[in-house]
């Protein structure tokens, strides 16, 4: 019986990965995690208080459960991290340790954990960046992204533990604010649109990122864990991609939707991060290993969150 424990549950991905897992595995078979009390439907299900710091208590959670797999959220993003290095380093890294130990001891079945385009750095290849490359990130997030996915494959050659990874773009949801990303731009602009009218991007207007809809997030990241096992070939974590754009393209796109909608730049030292990240990724491996394959381009993506943002408001 498949029982999954997903830390960093409250956050933008986990709030909508752990409503997806709860649909395909059933709402008792998923138990969230995180620092903070879950709110709406997502309280709807088993929660457990949880500090991915603490070995002591991930252990009792993954006992009284009798978890199987993980999916491993909890993290500082690029641009909070940058406020605080030395604890993002120890809790990126500290927390990723204490789940894979967990993995080879418990030996539980399979672990999901998401690296991200912050393993890029200044001196990679920008454009259709390689699965294989230069990677010299220069964020402490992205050097703790990329110290974690020699963690994955070093567990996985040595221990056996089926850890899986992507290295997500940007992520675009409606659902649930962002945790402090550079990417965060391209989510805060859907509010301000609906409630401001206008927007003041922290990115300057020709910066491309690559970025990826929520919906196609969770659709890889469960393809990925479904995927059967020898076809995952990769095991530090594979390029995945979807759209790119810069900040005058999706405002132009939302600008169809709302005429009168107007944006200005005032570039911040996400700018610096921001221009150390590709602007598109070669996602090959993914799409001939497992079948990886995006639904959402901009226009679409636009389109939806347009329709669906003001319900929630
Ligand atoms: P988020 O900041 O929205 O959520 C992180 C969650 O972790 C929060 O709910 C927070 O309360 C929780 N958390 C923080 N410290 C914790 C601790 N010590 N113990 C337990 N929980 C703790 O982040 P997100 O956008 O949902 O990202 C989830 C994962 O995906 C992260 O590993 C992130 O690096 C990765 N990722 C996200 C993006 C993106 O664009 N959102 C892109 C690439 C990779
Ligand atoms: N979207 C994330 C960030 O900006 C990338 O991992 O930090």
């Amino acid at each position: 019986m498949t029982k999954i424990l997903i830390t960093g549950a409250c956050g933008q991905l986990g709030s909508e990965l752990t409503l997806a897992l709860r649909s395909n595995h059933g709402k008792d078979n998923v138990i969230a995690t995180d620092l903070r009390k879950p709110s709406g439907e997502l309280a709807d299900g088993p929660f457990e208080e949880l500090d991915v710091m603490n070995a002591d208590k991930l252990k009792q959670i993954v006992e009284n459960y009798s978890v199987t797999q993980i999916y491993h959220l909890a993290a500082i993003l690029s641009a909070k991290g940058e406020s605080n290095p030395q604890f993002a380093w120890k809790l990126n890294m500290d927390s990723l340790l204490n789940i894979l130990e967990i993995a080879k001891d418990k030996k539980l079945e399979k672990i999901y954990w998401p690296s991200s385009i912050a393993v890029f750095g200044p001196n990679t290849p920008m454009q259709q960046t390689p699965q294989n490359t230069v990677m010299d990130p220069n964020t402490v997030y992205g050097i703790s992204k990329l110290a974690g996915e020699r963690w994955c494959e070093y567990y996985y050659e040595k221990y056996g533990v089926d850890v899986r990874s992507l290295r997500y773009p940007g992520l675009i949801g409606y659902k649930a604010k962002p945790g402090g990303g550079t990417t965060d731009y391209a989510v805060d602009i859907f509010y301000q649109a609906l409630e401001q009218k206008s927007y003041e991007c922290f990115l300057s207007e020709n910066t491309y990122l690559p970025m990826m809809y929520m919906n196609d997030a969770i659709k890889a990241t469960i393809q990925l864990m479904e995927a059967d096992k020898a076809d995952v070939k990769v095991r530090s974590s594979y390029n995945i991609a979807a759209i790119s754009f810069t900040p005058e393209e999706i405002a132009s796109e939302i600008k169809k939707h709302i005429p009168d909608f107007s944006i200005s730049y005032q570039p911040d030292f996400r700018q610096k991060i921001a221009d150390s990240w590709p602007d598109s990724v070669d996602d090959s491996a993914a799409r001939d290993d497992w079948g990886w394959s995006h639904d959402y381009d901009l226009s679409k993506m636009t389109e939806d969150i347009l329709k669906e943002l003001p319900k929630i408001l």
